[in-house]
């Protein structure tokens, strides 16, 4: 069973930071996977602009290197790509002077949808807006896509929105997390909202704990001056982290339209209670055979910045009081493996008496790899050797109920960029939204920059630090093993 492709309306598409590692890595590979796909077709420009003297030429050289890299391209696929390379085009262009400006005008067509994607540092998101204005580019037709980081505080994402306000309205401005691109992200939406089995049973009366679980096995990479800025709590949990603890908490929508679904998130980070300092563990990564510990790989050796971050979460609302949320994420970690575990609480009274232990059910929906959700469940041991119990799953991995060709799923970046030409904002951040998740995090960051704590050392290819495991044995409970 395929699935259905519609194709979008023709568009204009300008990349700015064209030539740069996010446009390679993410941005044309996926622009070219929806053109193999059949949903971009007709005439369509994508027009990257980058400070770099080259010419469409050169740029089209360019962009068939990085999909041979990054975008799985094929001999079968040599065809397409020859068409695809056509419609792209290239202009240099000076961000905070006038070099290139009207060339870029003159290329836009009137009457098409216009999108102006901004892969380049926040600094210049305020000087592409201007200039955009400036040049007649901010029109009904157009918007404008913003990466991460969005500010590195409150005041500093209240300043970009309302630099951007000044010359697009809210609804022309996407502003990208790339989690909310997932499919298995949009499926925690489908199996809440799409089934009757667990919505009564999702709330504080029947839910001991919720834990989410984002772990990655790699470290900071080439990354470490940026990273060493921003630190997991800035870089995960601020963004990626809240949604997925919005989706999972917020009330159903009335309907699943940008407004609705964006109005019921805002209202769970505005419920999140402050951070108490003992409900949160900070960790920094040490060396590993022959890897080198966090400092070393930013190359700054008095450095705080964690690496990992854990803590404990509470949201005060009828849903959820007295439900804690641990969430938890790092770098360097035992697996690459996000999921997010529902723990149910015990049954009220057990008939099979103390002997038959402690059983519980658990709903595990598995983000990455390996998606799929899992059901624990309880049943009698089988044998003639009286009524002892045991959990076992109700396991659904995706690639086993769909097909291995339905459960390929589409790079997020896929999702999300044709959401941007089709108007749709449900999958993306809207202002308030930014603004009340910073709200939240300052005081956590502003917490330890006053301590003058360290982060906890832990192991390469660990769990994180004890503490964070002691975050919950404190409170009864533990964390799952982290496995893909
Ligand atoms: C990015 C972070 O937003 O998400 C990275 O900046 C992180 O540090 C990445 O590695 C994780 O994304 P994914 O899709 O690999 O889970």
């Amino acid at each position: 069973m395929a699935s259905r492709v519609i194709p979008v309306d023709p568009f204009d598409l300008v990349i700015f930071g064209g030539t740069g590692d996010l446009a390679r890595r993410k941005i044309l590979p996926a622009l070219f996977r929806r053109f193999v796909a059949g949903q971009i077709e007709g005439d369509v420009r994508l027009i990257g602009a980058a400070r770099s003297e080259m010419d469409r030429d050169g740029y089209r050289t360019m962009v068939r290197a990085a999909i041979a890299e990054f975008g799985g391209e094929e001999e079968g696929r040599k065809k397409d790509l020859a068409a695809f390379l056509e419609m792209l085009d290239f202009v240099t262009i000076d961000a905070r002077g006038t070099t290139g400006w009207a060339e870029l005008a003159g290329k836009m067509r009137p009457g098409r949808i216009q999108a102006f994607y901004f892969s380049v540092a926040p600094v210049l998101f305020g000087d592409l807006a201007k200039r955009l204005h400036k040049h007649g580019m901010a029109n009904q037709a157009s918007r404008i896509v913003v990466e991460k980081p969005f500010g590195r505080d409150l005041e500093t994402a209240r300043d970009l929105n309302r630099v951007l306000a000044r010359h697009f309205e809210e609804r022309q401005i996407y502003r990208i997390d790339h989690y909310l691109g997932k499919e298995t992200v949009q499926n925690l939406m489908a199996i809440r909202f799409g089934n009757v089995l667990f919505e009564p049973l999702w709330n504080s009366q029947y839910v001991d704990h919720i834990q989410i679980t984002v772990a990655e096995s790699v470290g900071v990479g080439g990354r470490g001056d940026y990273y060493d800025r921003s630190g997991a709590m800035r870089d995960m949990v601020q963004n990626h982290l809240m949604q997925l603890l919005c989706l999972i908490a917020m009330e159903p929508p009335a309907k699943f339209d940008p407004d609705a679904v964006r109005d019921e998130k805002l209202k769970v980070i505005r419920a999140l209670d402050p951070v108490k300092a003992t409900d949160v563990v900070r960790g920094q990564y040490e060396a590993h055979e022959d890897r080198p510990d966090y400092r070393t790989q930013v190359d700054n050796p008095d450095s705080l910045t964690e690496s990992f971050v854990a803590l404990k979460v509470h949201i005060s609302n009828w849903r959820w009081a007295g439900t804690p949320f641990y969430l938890r994420t790092g770098k360097r970690l035992r697996e690459r493996a996000s999921e997010i575990a529902v723990v149910f609480k015990d049954a009220p009274h057990s008939i099979f008496g103390a002997d038959a232990g402690r059983h519980r059910n658990i709903l595990t929906i598995r983000l990455q790899p390996n998606e799929g959700i899992e059901l624990g469940v309880t049943i009698k041991e089988p044998g003639p050797g009286g009524m002892r119990l045991i959990d076992v799953p109700l396991d659904m991995t995706f690639a086993e109920a769909l097909g291995p060709e339905e459960a390929d799923f589409p790079d997020a970046y896929e999702r999300l960029i044709m959401d941007v030409i089709r108007g749709n904002q449900t999958l993306f951040m809207r202002g308030d939204e930014v603004e009340a998740a910073w709200a939240w995090t300052d005081p956590i960051i502003a917490g330890w920059a006053e301590s003058g704590g360290a982060p906890l050392p832990y192991a390469s290819g660990s769990s994180g630090p004890d503490d964070a495991l002691m975050l919950m044995h404190r409170d009864g409970r533990r964390w799952r093993e982290i496995k893909p």
